[in-house]
């Protein structure tokens, strides 16, 4: 029989460099401010207050196999991969606490998300299924931020809704970051199990956990919500929707996963964020 790495039709092609930036945004010109679309602002609070956690349980679940891999490259893009999405939930952070924090009670999500779905699920997951299943799920679920950030760049639909600078070179940077490390953890599980039960397992556990959460984060952010315009927040809602946003993308994205062979490296969009990331990295500098 096949193993995945046989069904492959395409050659892989991994991202040049994963360089870790140090961003220092504090989001300060944004606390206070009335966004322009609400439904945009609490779609983007909603997983902005989900990465930081998240981003931590795919540093975890990529850094208990670390000592696994015996290609040097792949033991190098591992470092960078845990540099970057450290760098993620740390500018998230400063993101929720200035920006959302101001407008909403945010730690009462943020408790109840640690506690259930890393304290508990995660926790009686690994102990009942390996760790290996946590590695797939973070596999998958890089797969889904890789489709997004792919989206989101090449739509030219972050530049449209999105009218502040330091937001949009936020968002942006953390759209080229995922691009660049996008294959880390689905070359790590590879190496570690070239299953694909094992992999299809880790994005079904995920496509039902992730939108959870994200539901449950924008449900406690419009709970909040006040004096919401309910007809522009359904007007936007359904223009998201119709525009390729993220929602359009999760379930192709589902798909094109569970394709025998599927590798993240089949869409070679390294050097749209590579000339991304050169504007941002020049705002970057003059910041500095
Ligand atoms: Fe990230
Ligand atoms: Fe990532």
């Amino acid at each position: 029989m096949l193993n995945e790495k046989q069904m492959r039709t395409t050659p892989t092609k991994r991202s040049e460099q994963i360089p870790v930036r140090k961003p220092q945004w504090t989001f300060s010109e944004l606390v206070g401010q009335k966004p322009r679309s609400d439904f945009g602002r609490m779609m983007f609070g909603a997983m902005s207050l989900v990465f930081p956690e998240g981003e931590r349980f795919f540093i975890r679940s990529v850094k208990h196999f670390a000592s696994q891999i015996h290609d040097e490259g792949l033991t190098q893009d591992v470092k960078n991969f845990i540099g970057q999405e450290a760098q993620h939930g740390k500018l998230h952070e400063t993101f929720n606490k200035a920006v959302l924090g101001h407008e909403y009670d945010i730690e009462s999500f943020l408790k109840w998300y640690k506690s259930t779905m890393f304290d508990f699920v995660e926790t009686q997951a690994t102990k009942i299924l390996g760790p290996k299943l946590a590695l797939s799920i973070t596999a998958a679920a890089e797969h889904f931020t890789a489709t997004w950030a792919a989206h989101g760049l090449s739509s030219g639909y972050l530049e449209e809704h999105i009218t502040n600078q330091t937001l949009l070179d936020f968002m942006q940077w953390h759209a080229v970051e995922e691009i660049e490390h996008k294959h880390v953890a689905f070359d790590v599980l590879q190496e570690v199990d070239d299953s694909y039960p094992l992999r299809v397992a880790g994005m079904l556990f995920c496509a039902t956990l992730l939108p959870f959460v994200i539901t449950v984060a924008f449900l406690s952010l419009i709970r909040q919500a006040k004096n919401l315009d309910i007809f522009a927040f359904f007007r936007d809602a359904m223009s998201e929707g119709k525009n390729g946003g993220i929602m359009s993308s999760f379930l192709p994205a589902i798909v094109e996963y569970m394709k025998p062979g599927f590798h993240p490296s089949d869409h070679d969009d390294y050097a749209m964020a590579r000339a991304v990331a050169e504007r941002i990295e020049q705002r970057m500098e003059k910041v500095a």
